[in-house]
């Protein structure tokens, strides 16, 4: 029976371990969205993860509204990673980005003051992190088939560019309220044209963007990102497993490298809902290494890996704050928590200085 700590082929990559770092967004680019070399050193402590998934990155300037996030759609931004994937190759790990187009979630400020894109005429609930502070967001607009023809153009481009960068494969993030989630869930996809209605119409625009990253990268160099139950930055499916379950048997067929699922539960503390996981119905279609997120200790990621349900588990905020997560977990030594205060801070406080284990006499 395997467990956390045993070898995975996650595609084309070897994993040695079924720990994976989740992307996580800390705004620690330049206010032009290039990396600077304070996130090769953050990347390259946490280099014993199986796989690190980058924070989201920006796949465009219309589709990235994060203050000091990362972009790839630049030659400026592809030289600035290349230190980035180099330091964690040194340091023996391996590296995908995360592809990131925001959707809704960007406010005008960052588009010259012209409404986001997103499946339809919506507008995001709560506030934008902005250079002007939190702002409430903006009606969207809804995607022409011109809009779209350009989106996956730029989605292509990127993907050509994290490969020149060096990274070892890419992650579309399909999760939590942004473009390819509010054109997959039923109350944030009101079309009626072939993109919008049935969950197949919901579905087209992942799997032609799904197929541009394998276009470009291969299908072993492409992973894919849901967060199928639950309510996230406004974005909600009445009957989640109707799209999600089609979808994932879809990339299953691909043969992508991994898929990752972003879960909520009752007691979540990323999010939480009543609305069942749909993991159990995906395990049952998809064939390649699922991966599983959310709230996960040692405990209850070796549970989850012995019964089947996943291949790996991705953490977040266990990793945030433990560069030697896999060192700790090993252990079961207990983690540092993480500083809230400083998640999207710039510099090194809360960034490059969590401790890392003292490992006396051994
Ligand atoms: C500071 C922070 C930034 C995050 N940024 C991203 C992101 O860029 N992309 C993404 O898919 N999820 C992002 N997430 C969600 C995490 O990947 C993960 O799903 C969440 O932290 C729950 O997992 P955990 O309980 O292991 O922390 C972020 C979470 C946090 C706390």
């Amino acid at each position: 029976m395997p467990n956390l700590f045993d070898p995975i082929q996650l595609g084309d990559v070897a994993a040695p371990n079924r720990i994976l770092m989740a992307p996580l967004t800390r705004g620690r680019s330049t206010r032009e969205h290039v990396p600077t070399a304070i996130m090769a050193d953050y990347y390259a402590q946490r280099a014993a993860a199986g796989l690190i998934i980058s924070e989201g990155t920006g796949i465009s300037r219309e589709g990235l509204g994060w203050p000091y996030a990362p972009g790839l759609w630049t030659d400026e931004q592809v030289e600035a990673w290349k230190p980035v994937t180099e330091a964690v190759h040194k340091a023996g790990g391996r590296i995908f980005t995360q592809l990131w187009h925001m959707g809704r979630i960007v406010h005008p400020d960052f588009l010259g003051g012209a409404a986001p894109l997103s499946a339809s005429a919506t507008t995001a609930p709560y506030k934008a992190h902005t250079y002007n502070g939190k702002q409430p967001y903006a009606q969207a607009r809804a995607a022409t088939l011109d809009d779209i023809a350009r989106t996956l153009d730029d989605y292509s481009l990127a993907t050509r560019n994290a490969i020149r960068a060096g990274f070892d494969g890419v992650q579309l993030h399909a999760a939590n309220g942004y473009l390819i989630d509010q054109f997959l869930r039923d109350n944030s996809n009101l079309r009626d044209d072939d993109y919008g209605g049935s969950p197949e119409n919901r579905g087209r625009l992942l799997r032609e963007v799904v197929a541009r990253l394998i276009g470009e990268a291969g299908a072993g160099r492409t992973a894919v990102r849901f967060s199928p139950n639950g309510d996230t930055q406004g974005v909600f499916d009445s009957d989640p497993a109707s799209v999600f379950v089609p979808a994932a048997k879809w990339l299953s067929d691909q043969n992508i490298a991994f898929l990752e699922l972003r879960e909520q539960t009752p007691t979540g503390t990323f999010g939480s809902s009543d609305q069942p996981r749909v993991s159990p119905a995906i395990r049952q279609v998809f064939h390649g290494p699922l991966i599983l997120n959310q709230d996960y200790d040692l405990k209850r990621a070796q549970e989850e890996i012995a019964s089947g349900l996943a291949d790996g588990i991705a953490f977040g905020r266990p990793f945030l704050a433990n560069p030697d997560l896999v060192e700790r977990l090993r252990r079961d030594a207990p983690f540092n928590a993480p500083n809230v205060a400083t998640f999207y801070t710039q510099g090194t406080e809360g960034y490059t200085d969590y401790p890392s284990l003292v490992l006396a006499g051994s």
